[in-house]
């Protein structure tokens, strides 16, 4: 079974992603727990923080690059009867870029099926993603509490981007509150995750 798990910066999908494999492992299963973007992605800090067109257009080919590289890898895992558990796949590039991409194509709709056509690149498909939904007023309290840089610029760029995850159907997609504890999204996944192996 693959999972992946979605949503804005600071919503604790990091520590959901160790949760959830220590607790799955505690139950006999074998799991691989992975992420995007993974150590192959080596793009300039200036592109990734850069907000215009252009710069979507590249990212998100590069990010497609690094998953069509990857999918192999997670595939692999999936064929040995792992569960494999992802922090980030297709839709963060859908939301992230596709903010910088509407701006081009001036149409939401017309950018999602650009973006979804390039992903068919992509043939390895998650089961479930869950998407951890929450404010990015909420969000970026907890990424200052890390110590990275919070902005106003940041906050509306990250709304934007949570805008389109919220817009963006997708098989397998289940949306989460994460407003909350992370320990309550923890126990709401391991539930859900619980029936579904043993069906
Ligand atoms: P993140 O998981 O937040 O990594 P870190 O451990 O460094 O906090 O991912 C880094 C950033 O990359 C994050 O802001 C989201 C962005 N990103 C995209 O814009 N598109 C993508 O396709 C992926 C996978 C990540």
């Amino acid at each position: 079974m693959f999972v992946a798990l979605e949503g804005i910066d600071g919503t604790g999908k990091t520590t959901l992603v160790s949760m959830l494999t220590k607790e799955l492992e505690k139950g006999g299963y074998r799991v691989f727990a992975t992420r995007e973007p993974t150590e192959r992605f080596h793009v300039p800090e200036d592109i990734v923080k850069s907000r215009d067109a252009v710069s979507g257009l590249s990212l998100f080919f590069r990010f497609t690059e690094d998953r069509f590289v990857h999918q192999r890898e997670i595939s692999e895992h999936l064929e040995k009867g792992e569960i494999v558990l992802c922090d980030r796949y297709i839709l963060s590039s859908m939301a992230y870029q596709g903010v910088l991409l509407e701006k081009y194509f001036q149409s939401r709709a017309k950018t999602i099926g650009w973006m979804s056509a390039v992903s068919d690149a992509i043939k390895i498909r998650p089961d479930i993603t869950f998407y951890i939904d929450v404010d990015p007023e909420i969000s970026m309290k907890r990424i200052s509490r890390r110590g990275a840089f919070t902005g106003f610029e940041e906050k509306e760029y990250l709304s934007a981007v949570r805008d389109f995850y919220n817009a963006i159907s997708y098989e397998g997609k289940i949306t989460l509150d994460g407003s909350g504890s992370v320990e309550k999204n923890f126990k709401e996944i391991n539930g859900i995750l619980t029936d579904r192996i043993r069906q």
